[in-house]
């Protein structure tokens, strides 16, 4: 899973979704059999364009060995949602809420209405959908099952850092909706949550955002809503690193092929980080604004030189850097980070509510996310710019086959 963007064949094109976003479109992508019958039919010739995938079109498999939506590159919309079960609801109905949520996705990623689709027509814009779900740990004890949660999946213990809100908090299931298309990624929401709401009720929904797809090159690293580059350091995509660092390899066997993500809502504060000047920025983070080369190198993925010391003897990267303090020697302890901005309506007085909704996906929250995020907790000089507000923990079990569902190694 994670490799998108399958080529738009002509049998789609002209048979589902594509046609929803308009002739011209259409006319792009005709193959030249296609063309050559528009010739017989006395239609005036159209000069042959470039053949162009719309993004509109593009979809990401859904069935696989690792659910989509962790390795698949960054959609540009996304909204993260978490319920809590209501009372009563045990692995059997966990069971039927998963096969029925499962068929929800398969179908909605693929450009295909959800079963009694309300409004088919907007199904038919997949814009690379993912739907990722997650199990928090209360979960487990509903489902009797409390043996096979792994055992770091817990809150996470408080930090002096943080100040979290109820309202961004905790959750028994986690349901991920990522897209290039906004409008898309409301209506998926709209039907999962039709489709849940026997089982549970909603806790919070968070929804974030990225650049729009197509204004850079896809792949570039992003800025986030503090201007920074965001994400130079992150383990690659479909290499061994990644592979090692974040899909579960031991411990509960139904979890193999599954990862665990943390989910953190993070105020920036926009006002006072406004008032701080570039060099103090670039001090805290460790990491130039301009291009993001480290501040002992040129290039954004130049190795960071932790020992480097100027003139005064003084690191060059301070040792309370975010990068310094984040940083862990191990690729197994490594973290894979794909966070979406937020921002809100400002307040009365124009502050901004804005910030990020991390997103951090780990084989194992104990060993990866944890000592990391001690370590930022104890000192980070973006401590003074950042405020955890939200906090939740979720177990993200492995992708499925065409014959079965999300979630059935744990409730199958
Ligand atoms: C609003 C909050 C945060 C902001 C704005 C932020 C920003 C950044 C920036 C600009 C970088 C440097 C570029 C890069 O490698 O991506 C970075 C690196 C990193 N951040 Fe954060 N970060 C935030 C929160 C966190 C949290 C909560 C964690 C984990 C608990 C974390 C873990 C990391 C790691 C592991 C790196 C790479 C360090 C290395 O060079 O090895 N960050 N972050």
């Amino acid at each position: 899973m994670g490799t998108p963007d399958r080529p738009l064949s002509r049998r789609r094109l002209l048979g589902g979704g594509a046609l929803a976003v308009g002739g011209g479109v259409v006319g792009a992508g005709l193959t030249a059999g296609a063309h050559a019958f528009a010739a017989t039919d006395a239609q005036p010739a159209t000069p042959a364009a470039p053949a162009v995938q719309v993004l509109g079109t593009q979809t990401v498999p859904f069935y696989g060995a690792h659910q989509a939506g962790v390795d698949t590159p960054a959609q540009a919309h996304a909204a993260f949602l978490s319920f809590d079960l209501r009372p009563g609801v045990d692995r059997a109905a966990l069971g039927r809420m998963m096969r029925l949520l499962t068929d929800d996705a398969a179908r909605l990623t693929q450009g295909r209405p959800a079963l009694a689709d309300t409004e088919p027509e907007l199904a038919a814009m997949p814009a690379r959908l993912t739907v990722t779900f997650g199990f928090g740990p209360k979960l487990f004890a509903a489902a009797g099952l409390d043996s096979h949660r792994p055992t770091s999946l817990a809150p996470l213990p408080a930090f002096p850092i943080d100040k979290l809100q109820p309202q961004w908090t905790g959750g028994d299931l986690l349901i991920q909706i990522c897209a290039d298309e906004p409008l898309t990624v409301t209506h998926t929401q709209r039907m999962l949550i039709k489709d849940t709401r026997a089982f549970g009720s909603i806790r919070w929904t968070q929804r974030g955002f990225r650049r729009s797809r197509g204004m850079e090159d896809d792949g570039v690293t992003q800025r986030n809503v503090m201007g920074q580059l965001d994400g130079t350091r992150n383990p690659k995509l479909g290499t061994p690193v990644f592979d090692g660092a974040v899909w579960v390899d031991s411990g509960p066997t139904w979890l193999h092929g599954g990862t665990t993500v943390v989910v953190r809502r993070i105020r920036a504060e926009l006002e006072t980080w406004d008032a701080a000047d570039p060099t103090a920025k670039e001090f805290a983070v460790g990491r130039r604004l301009s291009d993001g080369a480290p501040l002992t190198g040129v290039d954004e993925h130049d190795q960071p030189d932790l020992a480097k010391t100027n003139e005064l003897g003084f690191t060059v990267i301070s040792e309370s850097a975010h990068i310094a303090r984040a940083h862990v020697t191990s690729d197994r302890q490594r973290i894979f980070r794909r966070p979406y901005n937020y921002d809100e309506a400002p307040g009365p007085d124009g502050n901004s509510d804005a910030g990020l909704i991390f997103a951090a996906y780990q084989r194992d929250i104990g060993t990866q996310f944890l000592p990391i995020q001690r370590n930022l907790a104890e000192n980070d000089l973006l401590n003074d710019w950042i405020t955890p507000i939200g906090s939740a923990v979720f177990a993200v079990p492995p992708g499925c086959r065409e014959d079965g569902w999300v979630g059935q190694s744990l409730l199958g």
